[in-house]
């Protein structure tokens, strides 16, 4: 048995180590990036908008009596220098980000619905506004990936076509 608000603490800091995570990524991926600077741009966007949501990850954790989780921070960090190091051996590295990249916010939107959900069950008005302050950043993140996949697909098949070394990323 586990009352409400061990539940949420336990949710809240799942979502500060996939955060944390999510740092690792872009970082990773902005870095990479040379000649896809529309797709950068909205990367180091989202970065910003990630160390926001980690401040306020904290402070939720804070006030409920509890801390970032040190173990499941760590177990993020690996996996994501793991996908980051499997990116760089792929011809289509660029595609395979995005297609990431759309795939992890479609997991922060889906873990914020939980967490607001989560954090009304228990009562916690707070947490209800930051993770609503937060869900929305995921989503148009998630969106745009989606908006802008077809013309990342579109330019990097035709610099391949042209055997441009522009291609990969
Ligand atoms: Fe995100």
């Amino acid at each position: 048995m586990a009352n409400p608000n061990e539940h949420l603490v336990d949710w809240l800091r799942d979502a500060y180590a996939m955060e944390k995570q999510a740092e690792s990524m872009l970082k990773a991926q902005s870095s990479r990036l040379e000649n896809y600077p529309e797709l950068r741009q909205r990367i180091d966007q989202h970065l910003q908008e990630t160390l926001g949501q980690q401040t306020l990850l904290e402070g939720c954790l804070d006030r409920l009596g509890s801390s970032p989780s040190a173990m499941k921070d760590l177990t993020g960090r690996i996996a994501a220098f793991g996908q980051a190091v499997g990116g760089m051996t792929m011809t289509d590295e660029v595609v395979k980000g995005a297609m990431s990249g759309y795939i992890f916010e479609q997991t922060e939107v889906a873990s914020y619905t939980a967490l607001i959900a989560a954090a009304r069950g228990a009562g916690d008005t707070e947490t209800v506004r930051c993770c609503e302050q937060i869900l929305p950043q995921e989503i148009e993140m998630a969106r745009w990936l989606l908006e802008h996949l077809p013309g990342i697909v579109t330019a990097y098949m035709s610099r391949s076509a042209e055997g441009r070394d522009d291609a990969k990323r």
